[in-house]
């Protein structure tokens, strides 16, 4: 019953997506999915309302199957045989580490980045339709190519520094709070540059 709702919630997708394409783009990706593609409100099958969760991924670090929200994105995200939709899947093997407890010798990373401890899917990538950002990143990357300024909130010491100006301002939908600003932490400024969100003092 699930795995149909699933597949046919994929079919929808795939037949917006052909939609998307004759017709271009006005929006991010995920405005299509319309809310419900990622919250259940009535039957839910994770924590946070989420309606879908990839059970079957194993983590490539050999930390046993991937959980917590990256799990959510990956319900989508991998390829069928994977226990993903294939819809623009990254393959886990394939791709930057996740769903693990950082090596702080190989990342910095902001307490404020991690989900329960771990890097995830999030932790990166900021999924709200509100997100204005390329890709979906916490930092404005300049449409990918800023690249370095993204990459400086968990590996500065790898980063030329002193090209980036101004502190790291990642992009957050988590707080509601007109005008709310999280930060610095670890410096990082966490803002909304979203429509009404701001006070006046915002342009
Ligand atoms: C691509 C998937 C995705 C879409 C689409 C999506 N969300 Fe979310 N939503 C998430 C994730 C992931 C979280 C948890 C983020 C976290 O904990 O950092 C979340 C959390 C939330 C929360 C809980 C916030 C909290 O403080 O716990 C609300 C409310 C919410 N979303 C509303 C919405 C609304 C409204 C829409 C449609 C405009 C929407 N979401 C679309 C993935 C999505
Ligand atoms: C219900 C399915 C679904 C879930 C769950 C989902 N996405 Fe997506 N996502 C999509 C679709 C559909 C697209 C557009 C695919 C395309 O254009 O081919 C997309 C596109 C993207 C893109 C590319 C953005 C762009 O500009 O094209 C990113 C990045 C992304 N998703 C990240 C995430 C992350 C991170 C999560 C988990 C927090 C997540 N997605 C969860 C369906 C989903
Ligand atoms: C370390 C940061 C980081 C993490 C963790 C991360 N991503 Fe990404 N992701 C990126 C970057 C950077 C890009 C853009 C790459 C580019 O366009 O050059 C991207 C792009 C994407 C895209 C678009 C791919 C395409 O072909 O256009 C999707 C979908 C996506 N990520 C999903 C995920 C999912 C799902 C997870 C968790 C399993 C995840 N990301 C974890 C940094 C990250
Ligand atoms: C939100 C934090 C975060 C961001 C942003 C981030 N990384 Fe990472 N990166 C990590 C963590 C955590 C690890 C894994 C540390 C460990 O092995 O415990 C890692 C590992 C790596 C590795 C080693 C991969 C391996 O297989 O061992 C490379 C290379 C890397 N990151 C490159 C990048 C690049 C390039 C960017 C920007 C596009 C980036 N990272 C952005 C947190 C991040």
């Amino acid at each position: 019953m699930r795995r149909e709702g699933l597949v046919l919630g994929v079919l929808v997708c795939a037949g917006i997506l052909l939609l998307a394409s004759v017709g271009a783009l006005a929006a991010g990706s995920h405005d299509m999915l319309n809310c419900s593609g990622c919250h259940s409100i009535h039957y839910a099958k994770a924590y946070k309302a989420f309606a879908v969760v990839n059970e079957k991924a194993q983590n490539p670090r050999g930390a046993g199957a991937i959980d917590g929200v990256s799990a959510l994105c990956l319900g989508c995200h991998e390829n069928p045989e994977n226990g993903g939709a294939g819809l623009k899947p990254i393959a886990l093997h394939t791709t930057h580490p996740v769903n693990l407890t950082p090596n702080g010798k190989i990342a910095k990373v902001p307490a404020s980045a991690l989900m329960n401890g771990k890097l995830q899917c999030t932790s990166c990538h900021d999924p709200h339709p509100s997100n204005p950002s390329y890709q979906y990143l916490r930092v404005d990357t300049k449409g990918g190519g800023e690249m370095a300024t993204f990459c400086a909130m968990c590996h500065p010491a790898k980063v030329d520094l002193s090209a980036i100006k101004g502190p790291i301002q990642a992009f957050t939908s988590m707080d509601e709070t007109k005008g709310a600003m999280f930060g610095p932490v670890d410096g990082i400024t966490y803002t909304n540059p979203t429509k009404d969100y701001y006070g006046k003092a915002a342009k």
